[in-house]
């Protein structure tokens, strides 16, 4: 489809995959401010994008909108379009909780619900009733813990409570959490950022694992995670979606001057 308005300095998606979400001239407004000023991107599928910038520049805000998140920001407004398999993600037929289940979150800081670890993995495929009985839910969870390579660390303690784990163990709890309800896509904001550096490599090796069957979006200031997990990399400032191309590219060979004062450390 043409795109119906200007883009970023932007480079097309990959020709190995298709678009999964398309984001069209999105701009947020907190209030009166504008914090994000129109911004255009498509994310293929089985892809990893990292979202970096400085501080402040509306990389988790414009995280927040693939799945909907703003619309518990009770100031925000989010206008442009947004679609998740060509489906406009704003019609107002459309189920936000299942939304949420297909497009998964994890945060910054892990947030294990107060529940055994059991309990955190299964209370999603409960809520949208995946599971027929206890063998099939028990199957869940331990495919979904697999699959976020913790199953070997918990098997033998799935009743003991989530908040006992370790931070880097947490986050995988929650990655299993959001991988339990069969997600397409994963966003992660800074989900390492509590991290120490062997936590950090675990969770930077699933996510390359991961990409084989979700698309994932992931927030950093590390620009050496960036150049480790990302395929594509975007670059925002002050609201602006400033340049988006190969990681490789952004970093090593950037067309934007404002990318490569980042990306050199010049400011930031
Ligand atoms: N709930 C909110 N209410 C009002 N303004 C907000 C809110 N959340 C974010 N903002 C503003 O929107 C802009 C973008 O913020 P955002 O949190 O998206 O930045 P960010 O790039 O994720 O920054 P960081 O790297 O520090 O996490 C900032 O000016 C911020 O102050
Ligand atoms: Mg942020």
């Amino acid at each position: 489809m043409q795109a119906m308005v200007p883009t970023a300095r932007s480079e097309s998606a990959t020709a190995a995959g298709s678009v999964k979400l398309k984001a069209e001239d999105v701009r947020v407004f907190y209030g009166e401010k504008e914090a994000l000023h129109g911004v255009s991107m498509d994310i293929v599928s089985n892809e990893v994008i990292a979202f970096i910038g400085p501080s402040g520049c509306g990389k988790s805000t414009f995280l927040r909108c693939f799945n909907r998140m703003n619309d518990t920001v009770a100031s925000a407004r989010v206008t442009g379009r947004i679609t998740l398999d060509g489906r406009d993600i704003h019609d107002p037929n459309l189920d936000v909780v299942l939304l949420r289940a297909q497009v998964g979150m994890v945060f910054q800081k892990p947030n294990p619900f107060p529940k055994s670890i059991f309990e955190n993995v299964a209370y999603g495929p409960r809520l949208h009733g995946l599971a027929s009985n206890r063998s099939d839910m028990e199957q869940i969870v331990e495919s979904s813990l697999r699959k976020a390579g913790l199953w070997d660390e918990v098997k033998d303690r799935l009743d003991a409570p989530g908040t006992g784990l370790s931070g880097g163990q947490q986050q995988r709890l929650c990655i299993a959490r959001a991988i339990a309800v069969s997600p397409d896509v994963i966003l992660m904001d800074e989900p390492c950022s509590a991290l120490d550096p062997i936590a950090t490599g675990i969770i930077e090796d699933l996510i390359t694992e991961l990409k084989r069957n979700y698309t994932i979006v992931i927030v950093t200031h590390n620009m050496q995670q960036a150049g480790r997990v990302a395929d594509r990399t975007a670059f925002f400032h002050l609201g602006n979606l400033v340049e988006i191309g190969a990681t490789s590219q952004i970093f090593m060979n950037p067309r934007e001057r404002r990318t490569e004062d980042y990306v050199t450390g010049r400011y930031g």
